[in-house]
């Protein structure tokens, strides 16, 4: 078995996860389970980013130990990755004894090669990034214009990591590999590269930080965010103790937003090759979700907390918004309008109602047991043609990370199924008489619904599995290659209708979402 291993950020816990660190973490989730259904064995890796100066502000305001704040806010993300079943195969956390031992390795290791040195440095320091900005970083009132704040002028003695030392060999890595997804961040990331990297800034004075690993080099010094932060990609898999970390590790994908490209398309792979270690194998990039055309945040309000959607709408739903509404690597605007008119659209009338309709005819004309497949008429044969493009199309942009045209492409042959019934009309076999042609119809129909819910199954778990269990498809079958196989289901075994899977979504259970557009 191939293997292929997935992370997404680490999550700062000096607030509880919204819509946007849900949607990595589901972006994520989703893709694993695709992997497993084309027979990869996948390691997921998600957790916490505990140290930091705005971790411990955050606990001080709050009045709590930071070990205490964090904890319970750790605890607050892995609960909500649980609510939504997210197949992590590891959480990791930052304060983890097996995470700081690993920091601390590399530390010495990179300390001993001369590759990280004392020095005073002088520059704009963003709390919000938790690094220093350059100049092309600013915006024109010299703001750092992701978090629109005044970065700090800081000069004080730190260690350093030399990243310019570096620069012509990465630009050359990052042309020559396909290393960056969307190809517009490798653009971005080479522009940045054009310009002289300031160094990396590694440490804090513990007198002014004490939140953090300490160096073990010199105990007067915590190490800094990023340096400890990235190195989670190897501590979560065991490096360097446990062999098994290198086979994870040829294949290894890291997803992201556009707000962290910088530490991971350059200070990671600089820090990687520093120590020897292989570069990843890919980043992948995708914007923001806005709200009222912002990004989401606690200060201007706009938060959105996916619990909340998901208890009102279902998680299959949410899932299929967030992967239907946003082109992967552009920004997309979270509005409950669009939500509502996407999932009644799509789920309710054209997927649910293809269901339905079926599942139904099935109950009323064959006491809801499969019915056999007779000889196939040219329209069945047509419709299955399209399916079985459809099919191939939604794998390929599938696997290019062009979620939103798979998904395109999926309902175009659901749509396509639907008008089938209506040509093919079964209930007008049934008042003829013919009962094997109306088997037959309603034959293809089961077969299409069952390819359709196999290829839905990474992005809409929930609600893909009922449907499968109520036409009695095992679980050894969930395999993407049987979507391919239109004879899967048993003549004479028995289907449920089972309740609507997808119901409409009516005006009155989103009538008090309040702020929310
Ligand atoms: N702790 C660092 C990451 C270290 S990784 C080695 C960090 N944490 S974070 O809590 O700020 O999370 C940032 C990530 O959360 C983004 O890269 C993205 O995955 C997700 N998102 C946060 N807000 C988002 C949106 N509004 N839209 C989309 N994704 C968002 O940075």
């Amino acid at each position: 078995m191939k293997k292929i291993y997935f992370t997404t950020p680490i999550y700062y816990v000096n607030a509880s996860p919204h819509l946007g660190h849900a949607y990595t973490t589901l972006i994520v989730d989703i893709v694993s389970r695709f992997y497993k259904l084309i027979n990869y064995e996948v390691f997921f890796l998600t957790g916490t980013d505990e140290h930091g100066d705005k971790i411990q502000k955050a606990a001080k305001e709050k009045g709590k130990d930071p070990k205490v704040f964090v904890d319970e806010i750790s605890f607050i993300f892995k609960k909500t990755w649980d609510y939504f079943n997210i197949s992590y195969n590891k959480f990791i956390r930052t304060t983890s004894k097996e995470h700081k031992k690993v920091v601390q390795f590399i530390l010495q290791k990179l300390y001993e090669k001369g590759e990280i040195y004392l020095d005073e440095y002088e520059g704009l320091y963003c709390y919000g990034c938790e690094r220093f900005l350059t100049n092309k970083e600013l915006d024109k009132m010299g703001r750092c214009k992701d978090h629109k704040i005044q970065p700090e002028l800081i000069k004080e003695k730190n260690y350093f990591f030399n990243l310019d030392k570096y620069r012509s060999w990465l630009k050359e890595y990052i042309e020559k590999n396909d290393l960056i997804y969307p190809g517009f961040y490798k653009d971005e990331v080479l522009n940045m590269l054009e310009e002289e990297l300031p160094p990396l800034c590694i440490s804090r004075p513990k007198e002014r930080l004490s939140w953090g690993i300490e160096l073990p080099f010199d105990t007067n010094y915590v190490t800094y965010v990023w340096f400890d932060a990235l190195i989670n990609y190897l501590s979560g898999i065991g490096y360097p103790e446990n062999p098994e970390w290198e086979k994870w590790w040829e294949n290894v994908h890291h997803f992201i937003a556009k707000d962290i490209l910088r530490p991971h398309a350059i200070y990671w792979p600089i820090m990687l090759k520093a120590m020897d270690i292989p570069i990843y194998k890919k980043l992948f990039v995708h914007g923001y979700w806005l709200v009222n055309h912002f990004k989401m945040s606690k200060t201007l309000g706009n938060i959105i907390d996916p619990i909340d959607i998901a208890e009102r709408f279902g998680k299959d739903q949410l899932r299929y918004f967030l992967l239907r509404e946003m082109a992967f690597g552009y920004d997309a605007e979270f509005s409950l309008t669009n939500f509502i008119i996407r999932i009644n659209a799509d789920l309710a009338n054209d997927y649910g109602n293809l269901i339905y309709r079926t599942l139904n005819l099935v109950e009323k004309y064959f006491e809801s047991k499969v019915p056999s497949l007779g000889d196939l008429q040219p329209e069945d044969i047509e419709l299955l043609e399209s399916v079985k493009i459809a099919l191939k199309d939604y794998e390929f942009f599938f696997l290019n990370f062009q979620f939103y045209k798979a998904l395109e492409k999926l309902w175009e042959a659901i749509r396509k199924t639907n008008v089938y019934i209506d040509r093919t009309s079964p209930w007008s076999e049934v008042k003829k008489g013919d009962f094997i042609r109306a088997g037959t119809i309603l034959r293809v129909l089961l077969e299409s619904m069952k390819s359709f819910a196999i290829a839905l199954y990474p992005l809409m778990p929930e609600t893909s599995k009922i449907l499968l269990e109520n036409l009695s498809i095992e679980a050894k079958d969930i395999l993407w290659e049987k979507v391919f196989h239109f004879d899967l289901l048993k003549e004479g075994t028995p289907i449920k209708k089972g309740k609507p899977l997808y119901p409409r979504i009516e005006k009155i259970s989103y009538i008090n979402l309040g702020a929310i557009p």
